[in-house]
């Protein structure tokens, strides 16, 4: 008999492919295998249609035209589309950039790729809850702002920024407000017309879709977002993304944020109960135990806990072989570093070496919540012990 795998809580990290949305796209593989930009025959046409059917869908999904979408392999490369285009094309307009200190990397290191390239940024601090305050964005924008960026939602702590008022304030400053919405897409609402937002990046994987495709949405009226592309080639995706299009990772991308979307309430409803079911059972077993983020603006799947004096990398490896989680952000790199996130908080570097990410999704069980609390519970006690003696 094979080993029990460990229950996955890494939700956060990435998604298993849904099986409907794999049921999906398996004919384009085979059958439909067409390119997409080979519009003289069939097979070429056939794929050309299961592309457009899928920008449609996303388009829907967050309320914006299906000519707005465009195609790449994932929120990093949307990400640096739609930061380095918007600095490619708009540098006789400004030159001044704003995103906040809790941000995914991508967004960062973009900013350093600006900074390197004789763009100014300015990187906005959070509250001791990890929000934004919108008055602090209308301060930061100067005449020479181009762009805004702030995430949907955090990858570490789940914490959702007040979109709705940031974008209100870029719009009539007429700066372009960029959205990374990687972790909330098909987990809120997102409506780019309501929250007045001109571009967002998103990606497949982590909403039960497949790796390596995503899209970026750009605005293309009141205003129109003024991009240069950063790939470079056959001029696909309106010249701004060049590139044979996946038509089989498209397809799953789409009925993957179909899905997600039909069942939000209900499942962001289940994951919400499921996951203060386990975080009032930590609590109480643990009682110096302390959730990072605020409670009351987070994704329902997360939950980011400090247990003061363990160490987050022995209680994983303890876990290893029953619970899978994470510690800080898997999107970075192998090097233990305090996440920044954590920091940007207020926490101090052994308050974050002592935290665990929680992602709570689609195939967690009701029965998974006590055994979870259990074993941490067991272990943490086992390594204060340890650390004691
Ligand atoms: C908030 C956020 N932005 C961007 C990314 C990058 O996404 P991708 O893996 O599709 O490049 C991630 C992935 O971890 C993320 O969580």
């Amino acid at each position: 008999m094979e080993p029990k795998k460990p229950i996955y809580l890494d939700y956060h990290a990435t998604t298993p492919v849904d099986p409907r949305v794999l049921e999906a796209m398996l004919p384009y593989f085979t059958e439909v295998f067409g390119n997409p930009a080979s519009k003289n025959h069939t097979y070429g046409n056939d794929a050309f249609k299961a592309v457009e059917d899928s920008r449609e869908t996303l388009a829907k999904a967050i309320k914006a035209r299906p000519q707005e979408i465009v195609f790449t392999s994932g929120a990093t490369e949307s990400i640096n589309l739609a930061i380095k285009g918007t600095a490619l094309a708009n540098r006789h307009r400004g030159k001044h950039f704003i995103t906040v200190a809790t941000e995914h990397k991508a967004v960062l290191d973009c900013f350093e790729w600006l900074m390197a390239n004789g763009f100014e940024t300015t990187i906005l601090p959070v509250d001791s809850e990890g929000l934004l305050d919108p008055a602090q964005v209308a301060d930061a924008i100067r005449p020479d702002t181009l762009l805004v960026s702030v995430m949907a939602a955090n990858n570490e702590i789940g914490v959702i920024q007040p979109l709705e008022e940031i974008g209100k304030i870029c719009r009539a400053r007429s700066v372009y407000f960029m959205t990374d919405a990687t972790q909330a897409l098909g987990k809120i609402p997102l409506d780019v017309q309501r929250l007045n937002v001109d571009l967002l990046a998103a990606s497949g994987h982590k909403v039960y879709g497949p790796k390596g495709v995503g899209f970026l949405y750009v605005r293309r009226s009141n205003p129109r977002v003024a991009l240069d592309p950063i790939i470079h080639g056959g001029g696909h995706e309106k010249g701004l993304r060049s590139g044979t299009l996946a038509t089989p990772n498209i397809v799953g991308l789409a009925k993957a944020v179909d899905i997600s979307i039909k069942e939000m309430v209900k499942e962001q409803k289940r994951l919400g109960e499921l996951r203060d079911q386990l975080m009032h059972a930590l609590l109480a077993a643990i009682p110096d135990a302390k959730v990072n983020g605020s409670l009351n603006h987070r994704l329902a799947g997360n939950l980011n806990i400090t247990f003061p004096g363990v160490e987050s990398e022995a209680l994983m490896i303890a876990l290893r072989s029953a619970i899978a989680v994470s510690s800080g952000s898997a999107c970075t790199t192998a090097a233990v570093l305090p996440s920044h996130v954590l920091k940007a908080i207020g926490l101090s570097d052994a308050q974050s070496h002592s935290a665990i990410r929680f992602g709570l999704g689609r195939f967690t069980e009701p029965k998974d919540i006590p055994f979870i609390q259990a074993l941490i519970t067991q272990h943490i006690t086992r390594l204060r012990q340890l650390s004691q003696t």
